[in-house]
């Protein structure tokens, strides 16, 4: 099994999706074995340590160099930015490159990069009237958004959506399906590697 980080910022709804997947057997090459947030009073934390998670919150001073040490503490070989809405060091993502994953809330390259994040997604998707929209989980490097896709899935945008509605379609039909999916086929990639 692959000892797994997840940051987070926010909610946890994909956290707690990929917590399910494990509990449920989705994830048998899985371990989901710190959770840290960038925000001290995220729900995600909650989420974590009611699944008997380590959770942390660090702080925005230092915040990489904390990481870095929890990281090797926990011998951590996988990455999961879940709702995470800190910007990481080109320096920290080369040195993850191909061990870290991100989920966004839009079928990239529309709706992306810098400033789109939560609901600011959906309310662009909206603003420019297209009909479908979803998810997409990929590889993070040092452009926003800009790394190699893994996995996207398409959700239909409903005549009277709002940003909210849309964003909880997206969020059950595609992030928390793709995530957890998506999660486990790198993770058994990355222990076949290991094995070799
Ligand atoms: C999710 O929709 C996720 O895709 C998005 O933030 C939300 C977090 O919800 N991430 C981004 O916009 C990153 N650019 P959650 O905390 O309930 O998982």
């Amino acid at each position: 099994m692959v000892r797994t980080a997840v940051l987070v910022s926010g909610g946890g709804t994909n956290l707690q999706a990929l917590i399910d997947a494990r509990r449920g057997g989705a994830m048998p090459h899985v371990e989901l074995a710190l959770v840290v947030s960038s925000s001290a009073g995220a729900y995600a934390l909650e989420r974590a340590k009611n699944a008997g998670i380590r959770a942390e919150y660090l702080e925005k001073t230092g915040f990489e160099e904390r990481l870095n040490s929890l990281l090797a503490e926990e011998g951590i070989g996988l990455i999961v930015l879940a709702g995470f809405l800190r910007i990481l060091s080109a320096d920290f993502t080369r040195r993850w490159a191909g061990r870290i994953i991100n989920i966004h809330p839009s079928l990239i390259p529309s709706f992306c990069g810098s400033g789109f994040y939560g609901l600011r997604v959906h309310e662009a998707a909206l603003a420019r009237g297209v009909k479908l929209t979803g998810a997409t989980v990929h590889f993070v490097n040092e452009i926003p958004d800009g790394g190699q896709i893994i996995a996207q899935r398409a959700v239909e945008v409903l005549p009277g959506d709002t940003p909210e509605t849309l964003q909880r379609r997206v969020m059950e039909r595609a992030e928390w399906v793709i995530l957890p999916a998506a999660v486990e086929a790198v993770a058994a990639e990355l222990e076949g590697e290991s094995d070799k």
